[in-house]
Parts: structure tokens; sequence; C-alpha cells
């Protein structure tokens, strides 16, 4: 049988403006390796701006200590460089060494240093070629990441490691690229499920197009490269290339809808009490499409606009093999977890469009690992997830993005209810924790600073499904190393 578990109900849409920086990272110590130029040196105005101190490794002397002056006029945090060619291991140690003998100890480490040699046919791509690249892209950053962990475990720190897009699509003539990218991710998840019991966290980014000196050099090594570059527009689906350094900014006014008025005024009258910004409670049940339709023009007659709507609400009605689901029940939730959310965008859009703004929309982990006797549920969210991409291509033209945070096990009232319900709640709940690499459950706090990013920061981003589980979706076989540590 279902129950039914009305919990989470509730739609956000944030009104965002540009902030300045809120020193998330200060003092905090980071190696960014190509931090010269390119990718790497967005990285690295963008941890000083945020009060970090960030360390450059890179083989450009000149280019390298430009980077620097610019980003210690700018602060509030600090950079420094040390040379180091990425291709030679003792260099590599003495530059962790030097970074540790200047700060005590490394909270973050981005592997961004890497190359792309152009495009070529299989039968010119020597094995000395591809042994040279595997050395750069892949060896490189395995040693960054052994002979800083020792000083990344203690401060609970954390990895990024920087592949690319064509691990996943392929790219035409680019046999040893797409490999060591691909090596990258593979490497870097084998990596979060080992250092997960040392409370490190290691992840990956993998960048679209980015226009960078390493990307101009491989256009300009093509054949035709202005053809080359408006190929490349074309298969961006928000029609231009991103920047190394896409700009910050930070959400204020929230308005929030919720048929729980009881939980949500309270939370209405603590947020404003807390500020900076404010919240806005509307009652509203997200089955009636005239209650979302008024909800909407509320939130508009208050703000005059909408730059970010979330779409939160959802419920999970427990577990129940196929026999025992009905086309009502079916129906029931879907009306929750995918219509309201396609209503919500309906009504929302012509007021995001204006603002050029975004959708963030809530799925969940089991839309790609499946959950058994949860047919509907995950049906519901991989319906959301397919929604998603979908009004990403099609919202692209009005400047509107559309991303989707997949949450994989976060504690909520909804898990709540859930080990309630369960024959055995120890046991329910013991065995949800198991699943999780980092061995814990996730926060809500966990999920709304993925929407920040999404909102506020990744404004390269669309049509993107940012996991946020905990490592629930890698490795195989039992996965808490947290306790089996
Ligand atoms: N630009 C894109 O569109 C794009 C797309 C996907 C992935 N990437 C990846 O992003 C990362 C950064 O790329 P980018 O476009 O900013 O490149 P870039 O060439 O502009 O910058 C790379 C930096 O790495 C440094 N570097 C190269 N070899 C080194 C060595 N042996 N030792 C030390 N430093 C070295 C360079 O000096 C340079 O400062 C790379 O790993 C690249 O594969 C880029």
């Amino acid at each position: 049988m279902f129950q039914s578990v009305n919990y989470m109900v509730r739609t956000k849409i944030i009104y965002s403006r540009d902030m300045a920086p809120s020193h998330r990272y200060q003092d905090k110590v980071v190696i960014v390796t190509g931090g010269a130029r390119g990718i790497g040196k967005g990285c690295v105005e963008t941890f000083v701006k945020e009060g970090a101190k960030v360390a450059i490794c890179d083989i450009l002397d000149d280019v390298a200590k430009a980077t620097v002056e610019e980003m210690n006029k700018m602060g509030p945090g600090e950079a420094f460089y040390i040379n180091c060619n990425l291709r030679d291991e003792a260099q590599i140690k003495n530059t962790i060494e030097k970074v540790v003998e200047k700060y005590g100890t490394i909270d973050c480490l981005i592997n961004n240093a890497g190359y792309h040699p152009g495009h070529y046919p299989i039968d010119t791509v020597t094995s000395e070629s591809f042994a040279s690249l595997m050395q750069l892209n892949v060896a490189a950053v395995f040693l960054t990441c052994k002979y800083a962990l020792p000083y990344i475990r203690p401060a609970k720190g954390n990895i990024i490691n920087i592949a690319s897009m064509v691990a996943q699509l392929g790219q035409i003539d680019s046999i040893p690229y797409t490999a060591t990218k691909g090596a990258v991710v593979s490497m870097s998840k084998s990596m979060a499920i080992s250092e997960a019991k040392h409370g490190v966290r290691v992840n990956t980014i993998s960048p679209g197009n980015i226009l960078t000196p390493l990307w101009w050099e491989v256009t300009n090594k093509t054949e035709t490269p202005e053809k080359f570059y408006q190929d490349a527009l074309t298969q961006q689906v928000l029609g231009h290339m991103g920047s190394p350094s896409d700009i910050v900014k930070n959400g204020a006014k929230v308005a929030f809808c919720d048929i729980l008025d009881d939980e949500a005024k309270p939370t209405e009258e603590k947020m404003n009490k807390m500020g900076p910004g404010e919240a806005y409670y509307i009652n509203c049940n997200l089955r009636d499409e005239a209650q979302i339709k008024n909800m909407i023009d509320k939130v508009v007659e208050k703000y005059g606009t909408i730059d970010c709507l979330i779409n939160n609400a959802g419920y999970h009605p427990g577990y129940a093999v196929i026999d025992d689901v009905t086309v009502e029940s079916f129906n029931k939730l879907l009306q929750v977890n995918l219509i309201a959310v396609f209503l919500t965008c309906k009504y929302a859009l012509p007021y995001i469009r204006l603002a050029k703004g975004n959708i963030i929309n809530i799925a969940s982990v089991t839309t790609y690992l499946g959950q058994k006797d949860s047919i509907p549920y995950t049906a519901s969210k991989g319906a959301v997830a397919s929604m998603s991409k979908t009004l990403a291509i099609s919202e692209a033209k009005h400047g509107v993005r559309v991303n989707t945070v997949s949450p994989g096990a976060i504690w909520t009232p909804l898990w709540a209810e859930l080990k309630r319900n369960a024959e055995n709640p120890e046991k329910f709940y013991n065995e949800g924790v198991s699943y999780q690499v980092m061995g814990r459950m996730g926060t809500p706090t966990d999920i709304s600073t993925a929407c920040l990013y999404l909102a506020a920061d990744g404004t390269y981003c669309t049509g993107m499904d940012m996991n946020v589980s905990g490592g629930v979706d890698i490795s195989v076989g039992s996965k808490n190393e947290v306790a089996l540590s």
C-alpha cells in the first residue's frame, strides 16, 4: 500500500542581484595547477576573491607572475607562483612541500593543467605522443593528488579535477585527449571512494567549450579556424562560449509556497529576522492549476519580476510492488511531482524570460539508479530530469537556463516519515546511511548551496543534472567507506 507523505510540497522563487563576494573560502589554502592563464586563472581569481591563499603552479613564468600581481592587487586573498613542470615527479613533490612550508596545510587542490594536442586521425598518432599526453593529463593529476593527500586529509579538504565533456561525448580525431579525460573522470571516482573515510571529497568538473588560449591554439591548428569556431558555437544550446571566470551573483528575496501554514509561517518569520534578504510565504496547493497561476501573479505583484524558480515540491509515496500500484495513485503522484513542475514553469516563464533568469528542478539520483518498489516515484523524477533538458534547449533563445539537482539521501521530514513507516526503522535508517560513500545522509543545506551555485554562479550551466549524492551513485558493492574503515 502507498502511504501519502505530504512533506516538502514547496516551491521557492529566489531573486538574485549582484553582491560582493562573501569570502566563503577565507584563509583556505588552494593549489591550482596551470593557474597562469585560461580556466586555471579563472579559478585563481574566483578563490582569491573569496579570501583564499592560492598557489599557482605552472611553467609560463612571465604569464604566471603577471597573474600573481593582478590577483594580489585585487585581493582580499592572495596568490603566489611556483615554477613546476608537471611532467616531472620530483618537481611536483617539491611544489607540494613548498606550499605546506608556506601555509602549513592544503584545503583544496585543483588539477587544471592539461593540454589538447589538436585533431589528428589515428593513423598519425604515435604511441610516444599518446604517452606524453598521458604524462601531463593523467599521471600528473595522480601525482599531485598522491603528494597533496597527506595534507588534504587532516584538513578534510577536497580535490577538483578538471576533465572535459568530451570524455562522455567523444571528439573527432582526438583519441588520446578523450582517453586522458575519461581516465581522469574514472580515477576521480575511485579516489572519492577511497578518500571518503578521511573526510576528503573528490569531484570532477567537465567543461564544454571555454574560450581560453588552449581553445584558440587548437582552433588555429585546424584547416579552417573560422568554420571550426562557428561550428563550435552551434554546438552550444546557450549560443555562446564560456569564459574562464563567469561572474558570481548571490540570491536574496525568496517567495516560497507550501500548504503547511503552521510550519511555513515560522520559517518566514525566522528568515525575515535573519536577513539580509527576505522571505514571503504564499499558501498554494500545487495540485491546483488556478492556485499555481495565482501564486505566480502574487509574486510578480509584490516584486515585479522572477529571476529564479526552484521546483522543489515533491513526495515519495513509500514502497510498493507493481501489483499494488494503482493508476489513481500513480496519477496522484504525477500531479505534484511532474505536472506541478510543468505548470509553475509555464506560468513563471513569461517573467523569467524577461529577467533572463533560470529554473532549477529537483529530481533524484533514483532517476539513474532506479529504486526497488518505487516505480511511480522514479518515473516522476526521470520525467522531471528529461523535461528539464528539453526546457533548457527551448528556453535558451530567451537567455533562460534550466538545470536539475538530483539529491541522494537527504535527511528531511520525508525521510523521517519513511523511517517511521518502515518495518524495522533502525535497519531502514542504517541501510540508508550505508549506501553513501560519505557515510552520512545529506542535509537540506547541501542541496540549497547547489541551487545557489546553479542560480547565481553557474552561468554557463544549462540542461545539467547535478548529483548531490554523498557518493551513492559511484562504487559497486557496500559503499559506506567511513563505517568500513
Ligand atoms: N578550453 C576548453 O574549452 C576546455 C574544455 C574542456 C576541458 N578543458 C581542460 O581545462 C584545463 C585547462 O585548459 P585551458 O583551456 O585553460 O588551457 P590553457 O592552455 O589556456 O591553460 C593551461 C595551463 O596549464 C599550464 N601547463 C601546461 N603544461 C604544463 C606543465 N607541464 N606543467 C605546468 N603547467 C602546465 C599552461 O602553462 C597553462 O597555464 C585543461 O585540463 C583542459 O584539458 C578545457
